[in-house]
């Protein structure tokens, strides 16, 4: 018997780095996904194979002792078959460029953990959150959670840490344009790197907290009217926070920049680093921000928002 589920990818829209820290954040999903087949075996052991390399282990060893970015699978699969006397084989297909801030770790979390739990048990959407948290956990201790919550349920939400999320009931009609700085990051590095600037800078940090904090209420109020201009004045604004933490560099700049000539403001999504950024557009300007990107020579790709969230076959 096999299980299969999906989940999709997603962009922060505003609060990154500060919703480790207790303010909120705007995130959505996007229309693009991870799909985790996942199948009982005879063979006690716990395979995986993925696009970016295979994992083929005996079942209740310590995770120290596992140094691959699958490691939140062999969670999984190890917490959820230990005491059967099976194995496992997964599978992992992935629409998502991988590591470079649009939730693919996050995404395939979900996923496996809906298709495996799911082989064994109808779990509901709030139990396999809580499992792909935990596994997130295993190669990033610090998350916020909203990655995994927002992969999760889909579509355009506010995330706080303590009291989760609510879903944004608007649908706004933006499009956005992702470009792709092919600079692999890893999250919990560059957390941990903000956690250093806020050491040395206490004051500096809460204030741009504090302000990041009013950006995300006047995001909020923007988002109910549609008003796409002063959105994008804001993502104009959140990328000056973003800049002020240090987790942009030359080359992210170089693509804000380009990605603000066109669109109603460009800035990071995610941790930063590395990985990518994002142009706000609607219809009236979305060729014109591509072409930009693609004059300069940068990957880039036009997403939509997913409504649909986790989704189980
Ligand atoms: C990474 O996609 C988002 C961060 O805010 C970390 C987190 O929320 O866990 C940088």
């Amino acid at each position: 018997m096999k299980s299969k589920a999906s989940a999709p990818g997603k962009v922060i829209l505003f609060g990154e780095h500060f919703v480790v820290y207790g303010i909120k954040a705007i995130l959505c999903a996007i229309d693009k996904r991870i799909t985790v087949t996942a199948e009982k075996t005879k063979e006690r052991k716990i395979s995986i194979k993925s696009n970016i390399g295979k994992l083929e282990l005996e079942k209740n060893i310590s995770l120290s002792e596992i140094n691959s970015p699958l490691k939140p699978f062999y969670y999984l699969a190890n917490k959820i078959i230990k005491n059967h006397d099976i194995g496992i084989e997964i599978i992992i297909e992935s629409e998502i460029p991988l590591g470079v801030g649009l939730g693919s770790s996050s995404a395939c979390c979900v996923a496996g953990a809906a298709a495996i739990s799911r082989l064994f048990a109808d779990t509901t959407k709030e139990e396999i959150l809580k499992l792909a948290i935990e596994a997130e956990k295993t190669i990033f201790q610090n998350t916020s959670g909203a990655d995994c919550t927002v992969c999760t349920y889909g579509g355009i939400m506010e995330y706080d840490k303590e009291s989760g999320f609510t879903t944004i009931e608007s649908q706004p009609n933006f499009h956005l344009v992702i470009a792709n700085s092919n600079i692999e990051h890893s999250t919990e590095t560059i957390v941990a790197a903000v956690k250093e600037f806020k050491a040395k800078n206490e004051e500096e940090f809460s204030t741009l907290c504090r302000n990041e904090s009013e950006l995300i209420e006047d995001v909020l109020k923007e988002l109910k009217d549609n008003n796409i201009k002063e959105i994008g004045n804001k993502v104009i604004q959140n990328q000056e926070y973003l800049e002020k933490i240090g987790i942009s560099n030359d080359k992210l700049r170089d693509m804000v920049k380009i990605g603000k000539n066109r669109s109603f403001g460009a800035k990071i999504t995610g941790a930063g680093g590395g990985g990518c950024i994002f142009a706000l557009t609607d219809k009236s300007n979305l060729d014109n921000t591509i072409k930009q990107f693609k004059d300069n020579n940068y990957d880039c790709f036009s997403v939509k928002i997913d409504f649909k969230g986790l989704d189980t076959f």
